[in-house]
């Protein structure tokens, strides 16, 4: 078994001294006890198992571990003509990617030609081990959370950075223990302990999604593959990111890039609704700049009258444009229920079920996960709001629909650093060249922002997916399915500069797997030699 020694990247003095403490090394791997699991619903078979790995990579002599549930999609092929596993993660951070692997086995086999086990996992956080909770109850979370959207009025921005610090510190509290253990380079670490575990070549193939719906998230899941290609460059056969983090900005806490793309998405939406108005009851026989501006319009009348539901909740400005709007923009699949929703809201009924996503494929992780994750990776001491202020002015200005979501201010006010956080520059060069996937219209992880690492990996190749919504297969194309089975069954790259149609539309009834899976399987192909 290979040890992780030579790959001490990333490990601010501060906390740890590389050269004092060597990481705790792969213990020799008993492989993995596959068991399979019931889920009713899932597209194909499941099989779970747990995995024993360090609790704490940091520490050299402690044997304590925790377990990491894994569970995987078999390949369609039998055993002697497998490749090896695909490891695939979703969003959040903070998503189960396990709902991804029930609901999209079949999609997520066929786009790798069925040659290759594909592996997912419950990261540190999120399940069970080391789940990341800073309230005893909902009620309590809902109360102590900041506002998702936070310039509502001109005190706003100001009592979003007040409770900002209320709910780092009720975090830190909570947290004492193990919050600091679950940041992506322990992530990272993990999914070498799995690669290690499967035994075939010690060498990770990796892919990201974002398939189940998770509230405020990025495509997480690219961050990750971004850090564990610059931990463990030699160590990557392959790895897909579709739905690309700027990890500068990430690790910085200067997360201007991301929202860059979410007014066109926007626009793309209300195109998509007029063209299409008997899937969406907003169109109204109104041009797409119209039905734009009349609902711009009840936002800014939401700002002075907030709804009070029966629930006794209520849908406010931040609730509607954030929660329902902008977090759904991601979506396209869910676009004509967010229309009908809206237009209930416009016309003065009352919609049930406003919240982040489709809460029905959501597993029960925490939200509060995203910020432990997320913000206990980031590299800012003591910011204040001076410093955060030209943030959140760059990404208001020019940004409608999205500029005010409030992120930095939360990750300004945390206090809890992961133990280990990778500070290297990316620049590194992989076994494989990366394959890169940028949609044209995301509203969160824009396609400047998969150019940059594309950019940045050396000799990795960007597709455009010619979509609207965050990552790939929700919007499906022959065209990108058939350039990542190329790339994992041969390890053959797109042109660069490839840019692939979808076959499907906004507002389409489907998201165009049923038309593209059997197409794919009518050109089948072969690995090499
Ligand atoms: C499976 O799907 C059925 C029908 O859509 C649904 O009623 C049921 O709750 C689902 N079960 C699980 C475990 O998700
Ligand atoms: C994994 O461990 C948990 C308890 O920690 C247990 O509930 C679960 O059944 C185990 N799964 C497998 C596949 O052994
Ligand atoms: C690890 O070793 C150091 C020094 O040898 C000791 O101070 C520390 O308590 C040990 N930690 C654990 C968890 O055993
Ligand atoms: C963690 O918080 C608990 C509860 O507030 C407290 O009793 C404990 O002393 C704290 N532990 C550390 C290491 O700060
Ligand atoms: C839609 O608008 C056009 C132009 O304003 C108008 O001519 C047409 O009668 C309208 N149709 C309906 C169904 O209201
Ligand atoms: C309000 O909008 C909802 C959702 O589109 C629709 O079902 C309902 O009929 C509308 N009510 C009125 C009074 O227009
Ligand atoms: C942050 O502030 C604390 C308390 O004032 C101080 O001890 C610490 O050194 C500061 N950290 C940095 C990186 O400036
Ligand atoms: C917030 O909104 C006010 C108007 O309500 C505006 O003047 C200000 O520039 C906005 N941005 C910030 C960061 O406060
Ligand atoms: C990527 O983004 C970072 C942060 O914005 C920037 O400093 C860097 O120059 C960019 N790299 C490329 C290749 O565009």
């Amino acid at each position: 078994m290979r040890s992780f020694t030579s790959q001490l990247l990333g490990v601010p003095l501060l906390m740890w001294t590389a050269s004092a403490s060597p990481l705790h090394t792969a213990r020799d791997s008993a492989g993995i006890n596959w068991t399979p699991c019931e889920f009713p619903n899932a597209t194909l078979p499941i099989q779970c198992a747990n995995l024993s790995v360090p609790l704490d990579y940091t520490s050299s002599n402690s044997s304590e571990t925790m377990t990491l549930p894994v569970f995987r999609v078999q390949a369609a092929v039998d055993e002697g003509s497998k490749k090896g596993s695909i490891l695939y993660n979703c969003g959040g951070p903070g998503a189960d990617c396990l709902n991804d692997l029930i609901s999209w086995g079949d999609v997520l086999q066929a786009s790798t030609g069925g040659y290759h086990d594909i592996v997912t996992f419950t990261p540190r956080g999120t399940g069970k081990t080391l789940k990341f909770n800073c309230f005893p109850d909902d009620l309590s979370r809902a109360l102590g959370m900041p506002a998702l959207v936070g310039n509502a009025s001109d005190v706003a921005v100001g009592e979003t950075w007040a409770k900002s610090i209320l709910y780092g510190n009720t975090c830190a509290a909570a947290q004492n223990k193990t919050g600091n253990l679950i940041g992506t380079a322990f992530v990272a670490r993990d999914m070498m302990q799995i690669v290690d575990a499967l035994q075939e070549d010690g060498l990770l193939r990796y892919w990201d999604h974002m398939l189940t719906t998770v509230d405020v998230g990025i495509s997480y899941g690219t961050l990750l593959g971004e850090t564990v290609l610059g931990m463990f460059p030699d160590r990557v056969d392959k790895i897909l990111l579709d739905g690309v983090v700027n990890p500068f900005q990430y690790y910085a806490n200067l997360e201007t890039e991301t929202l860059v793309d979410a007014d066109a998405t926007f626009e793309g939406f209300c195109k998509g609704c007029v063209e299409n108005p008997d899937v969406c009851p907003l169109a109204k026989n109104q041009t797409a700049e119209q039905l734009q501006e009349s609902i711009y319009t009840f936002l800014e009348q939401l700002r002075l009258n907030p709804i009070p539901t029966p629930q006794g909740s209520l849908l406010d400005y931040s609730t509607v444009k954030g929660a329902l709007l902008y977090v759904n923009l991601k979506f396209p699949s869910l676009w004509p229920s967010i229309a009908k929703k809206l237009d209930a809201l416009m016309n003065g009924s009352l919609p049930t079920g406003i919240g982040g996503g489709d809460s029905s494929t959501v597993s029960p992780s925490s939200p509060d996960a995203l910020y432990g994750i997320k913000c206990g990776d980031t590299f800012t001491e003591n910011q204040t709001l001076e410093d955060v202020l030209p943030i959140l002015e760059s990404r208001i200005n020019g940004n409608r629909i999205a500029g005010e979501v409030n992120a930095p201010s939360i990750c300004a006010n945390w206090k809890i650093r992961a133990k280990e956080r990778y500070s290297g520059d990316f620049r590194v060069k992989p076994l494989n060249p990366a394959l890169i996937i940028g949609n044209t219209y995301d509203p969160v992880t824009p396609l400047v922002s998969a150019r940059n690492v594309s950019e940045t990996f050396e000799g990795s190749v960007l597709l455009q997916h010619d979509s609207y919504g965050h990552t790939t297969l929700m919007q499906a194309s022959l065209c990108t399915a058939k350039a990542i089975r190329a790339y994992f069954v041969r390890g053959e790259l797109p042109q660069p500069g490839t840019k692939c149609e979808i076959d499907t539309f906004p507002f389409a009834r489907t998201n165009g797997w049923d038309d593209v899976k059997p197409r794919l399987a009518a050109e089948p192909i072969q690995p090499k030699q």
